[in-house]
This record gives structure tokens, sequence and C-alpha cells, in this order.
């Protein structure tokens, strides 16, 4: 069976498509509109669908909108808000409800041909844990999703077993974790539901002393759910403008905030292991990327194995409610097996692309060792590989590559990106060599734990330790990711490092790169020194050479 699924209802617009239980693409939109999130989380968008990627995922697949089984849309909003009598009652939360009924209607005019019968609704928390129970290499688990706010939830917790769902516990609104976090999010100055993993960062600079007040405010029920009062943040910091210098008052509310949250999930999670007794977790949801949390979870917590989706923000309900359909209609849905689920090129079109552009090119023998010279020399890399990642983490396709040796690699990553200097950038470690430099949850193809840097082992590489000793690391597996390997590989053999620094390729507030112009784009307005397009390789030196083809 055929069935794409997708999310459109708030933010975080992707499509997905699942043939015959196998995931053969999963993008975002905003890699292909440049838009970052894709739009607006305000009910007036609801309407906008995901019709670049959607059509993409098609077009992968050698098919057209009239081939597909089902479309799987991650949001159910006969379990939503019903219009009321005043349609700008509760901040028009019922014109949401309007145009996601009218959802079929808008994906057949964004993708012609399409039946808008095929178009079922899964409801937006079954979809988050899809994306997870489902996708992850288990037959059974416990699963936990939590976000800012689905239909009428902000959580579920349950227990799956070949694919079967039992939802155990679902938190009603306006009790809501990831709302409470974006809240503070907002009054730190940063832009919510976007920027939380600022807040994340800036938690590791403070001390967590508001915490007698927010466990107050925010606890567990010991029902399988929690409350979170309504908080007035200025009680404890001013608010912050947006580019506003922040203090250690700020980065304490930002501690407190974060530990309470740990706390909160921690007691969640015991709950459901006593009622199931799995000894796997799965997650999702926008609170699984706060990879801080996730390895207290994995290092204090009741599971011995937690297995997170990388898309875990909304993007991700395109995958998971697509997964979910399929499983429904009786397909065997496979389990995922990569994250680089979207756009890629064969390296002739990467040529022609480089020739249409007149841009000067070498073609080495191997990428590999040629950037690792690169690095070694301290340098700083574009490296454009394969297909895209889904989700919102670079994990060695579409990267800026970096010798982590360097401590003023770390504002050398920053000023390049146009991010505050504040934040940490990622290693990516040979997955072999990991446990010998890092201690915390391995392997972590994903990007979603932190991880401690082993003693003897800081002074090493200090452009990715955090101000808190920990690192938020990527393990690269020889199988799994040859061609990023073999880079570690010779890099460690000029080096003695098997690491490199390694964060998204983009430049500020601009989504990832996706397509060979926007590697060519952001390469040349950024100060990158190589940028590493499949087999090809870009010299800054030479970039402003004409080549005539
Ligand atoms: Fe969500």
């Amino acid at each position: 069976m055929r069935v794409l699924g997708i999310n459109a209802v708030f933010h975080d617009l992707a499509a997905a498509l699942v043939v015959d239980g196998v995931t053969v693409a999963a993008a975002e939109e905003e890699r292909f509109s440049r838009r970052k999130h894709g739009k607006q989380p305000v009910p007036f968008s609801t309407w906008e669908v995901p019709e670049k990627s959607a059509a993409w995922c098609l077009e992968h697949a050698g098919l057209v909108p009239a081939d597909l089984d089902a479309v799987a849309y991650s949001y159910d909003p006969n379990l939503a808000t019903e219009p009321a009598d005043d349609i700008t009652a509760g901040e028009w939360e019922g014109l949401r409800t309007l145009y996601a009924r009218r959802a079929p209607l808008f994906l057949r005019a964004a993708l012609p041909g399409l039946d808008p019968d095929l178009v079922r609704f899964v409801p937006h928390h079954v979809a988050h844990a899809a994306s997870a129970y489902l996708a992850a290499p288990f037959r059974s688990s416990s699963v936990l999703v939590m976000d800012g706010r689905g239909e009428r939830a902000s959580h579920l917790a349950g227990q799956t077993t070949d694919g079967e769902l039992e939802v155990l516990a679902a938190q009603r609104l306006p009790h809501s974790l990831g709302l409470m976090y974006e809240e503070l999010t907002d009054h730190l100055g940063f832009r919510r539901s976007s920027d939380e993993y600022k807040v994340m960062a800036m938690a590791s600079y403070g001390e967590p002393r508001f915490l007698p007040e927010l466990r107050e405010l925010v606890r567990a029920t010991y029902d399988g759910g929690f409350v979170t009062q309504r908080i007035d943040w200025n009680v404890f910091v001013r608010r912050l403008g947006k580019e506003a210098e922040w203090g250690s008052e700020h980065a304490d509310l930002a501690a407190s905030v974060q530990v309470r949250l740990e706390e909160v999930v921690l007691d969640l999670l015991y709950w459901l292991h006593e009622r199931t007794g799995d000894g796997e977790l799965t997650m999702a949801g926008g609170v699984a990327l706060n990879c801080v949390a996730n390895s207290r979870l994995a290092e204090q917590g009741p599971f011995e194995r937690i297995w997170i989706q990388p898309a875990s923000g909304d993007s991700g309900t395109a995958l998971g409610s697509a997964m979910y359909v399929a499983h429904e209609i009786g397909d065997a849905v496979e389990p995922m097996q990569t994250a680089a689920l979207g756009r890629g090129w064969s390296d002739e079109e990467l040529g022609a692309w480089l020739r249409t552009a007149h841009v000067a090119h070498e073609r080495p023998d191997d990428i590999a060792e040629a950037v690792a010279e690169v690095l070694a020399g301290n340098g700083v890399v574009a490296w454009f590989q394969g297909r895209s990642e889904y989700g919102p983490r670079a994990l060695g396709h579409r990267s800026l590559l970096a010798h982590p040796g360097y401590t003023e690699n770390l504002d050398r990553m920053n000023e390049i990106k146009g991010r505050e200097q504040f934040r940490p950038v990622a290693p990516m470690v040979l997955a072999e060599k990991a446990a010998e430099i890092f201690s915390g949850p391995l392997p972590s193809p994903y990007m979603l734990f932190t991880h401690r840097v082993r003693k003897g082992w800081e002074e090493r590489v200090p452009a990715v330790v955090h101000v808190d000793g920990t690192a938020r690391i990527q393990t690269v597996d020889g199988f799994e990711e040859p061609l990023v390997a073999r880079m570690l590989q010779a890099f460690e053999q000029r080096t003695g490092l098997p690491i490199v620094v390694n964060t998204s390729l983009n430049t500020a507030g601009r989504p990832m790169v996706d397509d060979p112009r926007d590697a060519l784009e952001c390469f040349g307005s950024a100060p990158v020194d190589v940028l590493a397009l499949g087999p090809y390789l870009i010299r800054r030196s030479t970039f402003n050479r004409r080549d005539r083809p």
C-alpha cells in the first residue's frame, strides 16, 4: 500500500511516504520553501499544506497522487474544539478545526488528482507516538509523547505490542510541559516553539535556585498526568527583549525550569514503568528533543533503553501518521533505518550544477581523505553528501565541520552561523571510539542525548565541550554511514582525534541547506573554507575564479 503522511496543522509542515511498510521518503517543507518551520503556528495558517515536500515524496517514488491508497493527516478535527457561534472565541481555535476538516480539499488543490476521500485523520499524539514505536527497532515498548499541544491534550503515555497501541494516560490542556517551556522561551526573548534549545543551552550556565517555587507550580499527579499552573515569570526575573543581554538570574530561571521538567518527566516514567514493566521506552513530541532531559531519563529512569525518533517535533508526525495508517490497513511496517530520507543528487547531477554556475572545482580521488586533510589544517568545511536529514539535526549529510582541538573554533562556528556565542557545537565521533571518550547512552546516532566528556579528553577537544562538561554527540557507525566514518578515520590518522565538530549547514535564521543551490549560496555568503559537494571539492581560494565549461 502507498500511504502519504502529512503534518500541516501547527507548524513544521512535512510529508512522508510509506510504501508497503517501508519509509521511502520524508522531508520538511521548510527545506523546499526556505521558510523556517514552514509557517506560523496560528489558526489562520491551518489551510497551508506541505505541497512541495509532498509532491517531491511522490516524485521520488515515481508516483502520482492518483496512485495513493491512503493519505494520513496528523490531527483529528473531530477531537478538537468545535467552532462556536463566535469564530473568534478561544483565539480562533474553532477556525483551526474548520480548516483541518477541509484539509482533504486543500490537499487536493496542492496535489491535483488526489482523491480527498482517501484522507484519514490520525489523532495528533497517536501520530507522534507511532512515529516512535513503529519506527523503533523494538516489537514492543512503553511510549511517551510530550509536546506543546495536540487537539485537546499535551501528552500521551501508552504501551505497544506488535504495532498496537494501548493509551494509558493523556494529559488534557491547559496543562502542558511543552507550552510551559515555550512560555519561558518567549519570556527570555527568544522565539517560542522554535528556540527552546537555546533555553536548554542557557540553563547549563545557571543554578536552579527557583526550584522550590516551581515544584509547587509544576508537578506530576500520579495518575499518569501532571499539573502545570499558570506561571507569572516576572515574579522570578524581568522579561527580556529580543537580542537583550541576559544575566545570571535568567540562566538561573532556565536552569530551574529545565531541572523541574526533568523531575516531572522522571515521575511520569516511573508511573508508566510501574504499569508496563517494559525494558524499552520510545519517545516523541517536541519535549523529546530536550537532549539534556533525555540523558537524565536514561541515567535515572526505570527503562533500560530509550529510543527517540530524530524528527520528534511536529514534522515527525507526517511519518508517524503514515506508519500508523499503513499498519491499520495491514502492511507490516518496517523500523526506520536512517534519518537520511530527504532529497539527494547523483554525482553527475551535482557536476552539472557546478558547471552551470561556472564554479571552479576539483574531483579528488577520495572526498573523505581530501576533507580530512582540510579539517586537519584547521579549515572549515561545508559537507553536502547523500540525502538530506529528516528532523532538526545535521547527521553528516548537510553539515558544517571543523577541527575540535582548537577552543576558538566554537566562536568561529557560531560566527559563521550568526548564532549566540553561548551556544555549544556538537561532535561526531566514530561509534567504536565513543565509549573511550564520552559517558552516556550509546550508541547515539541521532544526537538526542548529552554525554559527559571523560577526563583527559576535555583538553584535547575543547571546541565541543560545553560549559557544564558535556557534549551532544553523534556516533557514526561505519556500516550505516560509510563515507562519514571514512572521513572521521582519515581525520584521526592525521590528528589522533576520531572526532570532528558537526553543526547544521545553514546560516542564521535559515532552514538547513537542502539542495545544491542552497549549498552554493551558503558557501558564497559565509566564511567557509571548502565545500564538499558530493565527490567535488570547491575551495574558497579559487571560488571566485570563473570556470569556463
Ligand atoms: Fe506535536
